[in-house]
């Protein structure tokens, strides 16, 4: 059984171009010693994933979501192997990811907070409550808390202007939401 950092070793002996190789080693240097979150029984299944498809490069998006489903976001080591196991370039791989925004290369929450910046919530304070997630649970677009409660995302209007402005949080829509209740808000999921 190989360790993780063998495996990705040897993705990093695969990878066809400076770009995807500096990538890779930021990857591992970032997680080198303290593990990568997902291990290699995760690698394991995804290999299974894989060879269920036949290694066919068609199968390139259920495979990702397969991939997805099992770390919860598609990591660069992970992105790399399916690259190189279904005979895919990386840079198609990503374009992929970035196309589909069900995708994602970072983790995300237990729960998704989004914030609407649409024009309506806007204008109505949808950047204050962004400042108060900001200040008081150090979140930013993108971030996630340390305890991976909560991600945040920027969404442009969620089609609830009349409560602008808003937020959603999971599949829940809080509307005329006040920058000094976010808090109050989050506290009740858990
Ligand atoms: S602008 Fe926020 S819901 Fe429409």
């Amino acid at each position: 059984m190989k360790t993780k950092i063998q495996q990705l070793e040897e993705i990093i002996k695969q990878a066809s171009s400076q770009e995807e190789l500096a990538e890779i080693e930021r990857v591992i240097r970032n997680t080198s010693g303290k593990g990568i979150g997902y291990g290699g029984k995760v690698f394991g299944e995804i290999q299974n994933v894989i060879n269920d498809t036949g290694g066919k490069a068609g199968a390139l998006i259920r495979v990702l979501q397969q991939a997805q489903g099992l770390v919860g976001y598609l990591p660069t080591p992970v992105i790399a192997t399916i690259a190189r196991d279904l005979k895919v370039p990386l840079s198609e791989v990503y374009g992929i990811i970035s196309f589909y925004h069900f995708f994602s290369m970072k983790p995300k929450g237990k729960y998704v907070v989004q914030v609407c910046m649409g024009t309506s919530c806007y204008v109505k304070g949808g950047d204050k409550i962004m400042e108060a997630l900001k200040r008081d649970w150090q979140l930013e677009p993108g971030g996630i808390t340390s305890d991976g409660r909560f991600s945040l995302e920027i969404v442009r209007c969620i089609g609830a202007c009349g409560l602008s402005p808003v937020i959603a949080i999971g599949t829940d829509i809080h509307g005329r939401v006040k920058p000094s209740k976010v808090s109050d808000i989050l506290d009740t999921y858990d």
